[in-house]
């Protein structure tokens, strides 16, 4: 990673954000320093001194040197500067005050997956609303959803918006809570006839788990820290239809059961890769249930956190049939 500037804060006029990039262009580490830290760093860094910084978490700490200066941060990688170019952005930074930079996460608009607010442009756009347009119209032609920065972390929208799939996972335990969570939104999914007709397995055997990666074309990922394997269960749909339809209901129950965990996954910080490639039979014997396996949703903590990817624009995606 390479130290590449200093930049305000997104919600505060104090501190600031130090950016670091790697050879990935979506490859980024930002450590966000608050009033005090950076007020001890100018101090230091205008005594022309070598010393520390403890940040607020009381474990990670800035240490400056010389030659370079290090961020050695708890649960993260060593980020580390050349002392001489940061000493002098960051005392050119405290000369003048910084007004904080507003920060939005589109739904839609993915790379880059935060913004900064143009105020002037937003009040531009308001008073160019067509009172007589049509509500799908407005949808269509509007500009994508702004999700404030500071939304809670479980707000449904900010997941939608900064949900990634993962195929790396650090090894970190999930905490039970959370993969009670994560069981809870699936059983709250809306069923047909609410009869909920799927299963779903918690796989924690780990010959089990090597099995699954073998059943799902050698794809490693599948042996992660929490394996669910969601499948369907017509039996269980009292509704007076053909097979094929009670087959089609329970294959969506189980969809969109998996589909709630991977939200609440996302939603309690965990990260997911959803798995549709997979010898059922294979998943079947490995589960030792005669009940058609629909996805495998592996999850975890991420190695890496990575911005959202883009997807077709909003008017392509929707066909208004009038
Ligand atoms: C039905 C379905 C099947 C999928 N199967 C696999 C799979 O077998 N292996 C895999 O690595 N990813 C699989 N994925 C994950 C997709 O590749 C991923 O969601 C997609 O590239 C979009 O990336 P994102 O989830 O980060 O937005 C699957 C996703 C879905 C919805």
């Amino acid at each position: 990673m390479k130290y590449q500037r200093i930049e305000p804060a997104y919600t505060s006029k104090d501190g600031c954000r130090i950016v670091w990039s790697g050879v990935d262009e979506d490859d980024t580490d930002t450590v966000i320093l608050n009033k005090n830290e950076l007020e001890k760093l100018v101090e230091l860094f205008k005594k022309n001194s070598v010393g520390e910084v403890e940040l607020e978490d009381q474990s990670s700490y800035i240490r400056i040197n010389s030659d370079v200066t290090q961020f050695s941060l708890s649960n993260h990688r060593l980020l580390e500067a050349d002392t001489n170019q940061i000493q002098k952005e960051v005392l050119e930074y405290a000369k003048v005050p910084h007004e904080p930079q507003y920060v939005y996460i589109g739904t839609k608009e993915f790379y880059p997956s935060v913004w900064v607010r143009d105020d002037k442009k937003e009040q531009r756009g308001i008073s160019t609303k067509d009172p007589q347009k049509s509500l799908i119209q407005a949808i269509l032609s509007s500009e994508p959803e702004k999700i404030r920065q500071d939304l809670s972390p479980t707000d449904l929208f900010r997941v939608f918006a900064t949900r990634r799939s993962t195929r790396k996972f650090d090894k970190s335990k999930v905490e039970d809570w959370k993969i009670d969570k994560i069981l809870s939104a699936a059983d709250v999914a809306p069923t047909a006839g609410n009869f909920q007709g799927f299963q779903v397995f918690l796989v924690k055997n780990p010959k089990a788990k090597e099995a699954l990666v073998e059943a799902a074309n050698k794809q490693p990922y599948v042996n992660a820290p929490v394996v669910l394997v969601f499948c369907t269960d017509p039996s269980r749909v009292k509704l007076k239809f053909t097979p094929k339809i009670l087959d089609k209901f329970s294959l969506q129950d189980a969809t969109i059961a998996a589909a709630f965990s991977l939200l609440a996954a996302s939603g309690v910080g965990l990260s997911t890769i959803w798995i549709g490639m997979f010898d059922e039979e294979k998943v079947k014997e490995i589960l030792g249930t005669d009940l058609r396996p629909s996805s495998i949703l592996c999850i975890g903590y991420p190695d890496k956190k990575k911005p959202p990817k883009s997807r077709r624009h909003l008017k392509e995606l929707i066909k208004v049939i009038e």
